[in-house]
């Protein structure tokens, strides 16, 4: 199959790098220097439809989530052609948290406790109905990961309030692990990915400012098979059910005491989860991709996985999150993939010579596999030492958090 993948970042390198190891041919736009270098072609610029009609597609996957907040769902099908998402009214689901707490509420999907506000008095307010600290803000629109505040004291959380406001959700703090549950749905059925686990903050032990997310794994031991079963049944499916849902339903949980609650929903593949799952992943995407292009056309399909876990590091720029330096020439990929890893560009570009550079952020995710959990969390940053550039950060303990299921073992 042709297939159009839009967007340029690490999670669109992973899926270009599932395609073409499927056998199918892979265009990306604006894509990116690594996807070209694994085989695929970007196309430059943001005009998804006349892309994916210069590349006569069969089908078209899209990656972030502006273009689906945007409608490029709702444009390409209008114009008969088949792509993998939600409808613009179905994006609403991450683009407004205010929408997606009362989604949640209306279809009995477990969430945290909350109080929807629209002034900073009120707001003010409604933090009387939540004495317990820590207590949680978030911004109503798309933050990229920086709308949300966890206040350990009532004058901060009064601050979150007047800096975050006035469109807010206030709720209540949740304690337990958190797991990235991603589905892909048909807009009548859907399919569950494994489970992986993101890790959010720029420091070690889940310190320092929130990122886009650091690193991930994907491992089949993160929930049982218990767990997952009950996940679909009372958030996706549920979900799926109600909105007609199509595309990938990513549901951000706490596994709390009390089971499973959405902290948020996103709907898209997460990134950088999907660097992991797509090393990890063992049947072929596209096939299943274009069933799910169909109502009703992954019923009876399901995804197969290796057995041996995937750990993805990210290598960050200079003074990421908050102000990302560009331009540092990165060496060293040849040697890390020589390792055997995978290589996921994200924020980089040819500079002058060829060279590249760094160009964003999050700027490499770095991932391998391994018999176990250690062994691949020892092969990804054995891969990772191979790279440098001026700046580069990543953590040291991605997947770290997975150990104790191994040494329960
Ligand atoms: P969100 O954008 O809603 O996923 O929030 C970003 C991060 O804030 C999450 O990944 C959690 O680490 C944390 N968070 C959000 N809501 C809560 C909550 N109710 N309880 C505890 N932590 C939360
Ligand atoms: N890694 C979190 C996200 O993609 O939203």
């Amino acid at each position: 199959m042709k297939i159009l993948v839009i967007g340029g970042g690490g999670r669109e390198h992973a899926i270009a790098w599932r395609l073409l190891a499927n056998g199918h041919t892979v265009f990306a736009c604006p894509g990116n220097p690594g996807i070209t270098a694994h085989g695929g072609t970007s196309i430059p610029g943001g005009d998804f439809l006349a892309a994916a009609r210069q590349a006569d597609v069969d089908l078209t996957v899209v990656g972030p989530e502006a273009p689906l907040v945007a409608g490029v769902v709702d444009q390409f099908r209008a114009e008969g052609l088949q792509i993998v998402g939600p409808t613009a009214a179905n994006a609403q689901l991450e683009a407004s948290k205010m929408y997606s707490k009362q989604f949640m509420v209306d279809t009995g999907i477990p969430t945290a406790r909350f109080a929807r506000v629209e002034t900073v008095e009120d707001g003010l307010r409604a933090l009387e109905g939540f004495p317990e600290l820590p207590v949680v803000i978030k911004a109503d629109g798309l933050a990229a990961g920086k709308g949300v505040i966890i206040a350990h004291t009532a004058e901060e959380a009064r601050e979150a309030v007047r800096t975050l406001g006035p469109r807010l959700v206030i709720e209540e703090f949740l304690i337990g692990e958190e797991v990235s549950f991603i589905a892909l749905c048909d807009g009548k059925s859907a399919v569950a990915l494994e489970p992986t686990q993101d890790h959010k903050t720029i420091f070690d032990g889940d310190t320092g400012p929130n990122t886009g997310g650091m690193g991930s794994y994907c491992d089949g031991r993160i929930l049982t098979a218990e767990q997952g079963a009950d996940v679909m049944r009372t958030v996706i499916e549920p979900a799926v059910a109600r909105l007609g849902f199509s595309g990938f339903l990513y549901a951000g949980l706490m596994m709390t005491a009390a089971g499973p609650k959405v902290l948020e929903f996103n709907v898209r593949l997460g990134d950088p989860e999907t660097q992991a799952l797509m090393h990890r992943m063992d049947c072929d995407f596209g096939e299943i991709l274009l069933a799910a292009a169909e109502p009703g056309g992954l019923a009876g399909k399901s995804f197969d996985w290796k057995t041996e876990p995937s750990v993805c590091v990210v290598m960050s720029a200079a003074g990421y999150p908050a102000t990302p330096r560009a331009g540092d020439r990165i060496t060293g990929l040849e040697d890390a993939a020589a390792t055997g890893a995978v290589v996921f560009q994200a924020g980089t570009k040819l500079g002058a010579g060829n060279d590249l550079v760094t160009a964003g952020g999050r700027v490499l995710g770095v991932t391998a596999s391994g018999t176990d959990l250690p062994e691949a969390i020892a092969r990804t940053y054995d891969a990772v030492g191979k790279i440098a550039f001026d700046g580069a950060h990543y953590r040291r303990d991605i997947a770290a958090k997975g150990l104790k299921r191994w040494q329960q073992a």
